[in-house]
């Protein structure tokens, strides 16, 4: 069972291309592993990423749920250097993001989903985001970009809105967790404020 999906891939010894189920290529990080060992990078090795590698994380983020599956979303895939380098001065200068070896920029739609163009890309995104780790890859969610800047750079029409960007690329750093608010301060059980049993 593939569930339908399925995937073009290059075979060199064919010489040719050929489809193959998603599922059989996914790798074995499983979900919680993804959850819980996911960081914010914010410094990346060179390294390119295969292409077989992000046709994956790409089809992550086209799976992901949207209101009345309306797919709000385009997203950017930006791996020119000199594009990279442009994009992190316009994200306030975080120079970090030039060095990912590509940052995908989340592009919400007002015109197919007025309600919820802004929300439906983030969730995307953390597919993405999570489909990244799973394959090892390091991520940081941008919010503090110049908008215009942005749109400018990449020729993005003025009624779009940027939603986020997202550097990807080999870590090169191996950050600690950073902390979380308790269970117990963020769950309530049935009512707002009724706490949530500690076991
Ligand atoms: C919507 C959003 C915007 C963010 N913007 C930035 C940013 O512009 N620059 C940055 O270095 N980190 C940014 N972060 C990363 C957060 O600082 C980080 O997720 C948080 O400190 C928790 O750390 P962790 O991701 O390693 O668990 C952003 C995260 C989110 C979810």
């Amino acid at each position: 069972m593939n569930d339908g999906l399925w995937a073009s891939v290059w075979e060199k010894g064919n010489n040719s291309c050929v489809k193959r189920p998603f599922q059989r290529r996914e790798p074995k990080v499983d979900v919680f592993e993804a959850v819980k060992t996911r960081r914010s990078i914010r410094k990346y090795r060179s390294e390119p990423i295969p292409k077989e590698k992000l046709e994956l994380i790409l089809e992550a983020t086209r799976l992901a749920p949207s209101a009345a599956n309306r797919q709000p979303w385009r997203f950017i895939m930006v791996q020119d250097q000199d594009r990279k380098k442009a994009l992190a001065e316009a994200a306030n200068e975080q120079t970090f993001l030039s060095d990912a070896a590509a940052i995908a920029v989340a592009v919400g739609d007002p015109d197919v989903s007025a309600r919820w163009h802004e929300k439906d890309p983030m969730i995307a995104l953390d597919h993405m985001v999570l489909a990244a780790t799973a394959l090892g890859y390091g991520t940081c969610w941008i919010g503090a970009f110049d908008e215009d800047a942005v749109k400018h750079l990449l020729k993005i029409p003025a009624k779009m809105k940027i939603v986020a960007l997202l550097p990807i690329g080999i870590p090169a750093e191996k950050p600690a967790p950073r902390p979380r608010k308790e269970l117990s301060e963020i769950f309530f059980k049935e009512e707002w404020q009724t706490p949530w049993p500690a076991h």
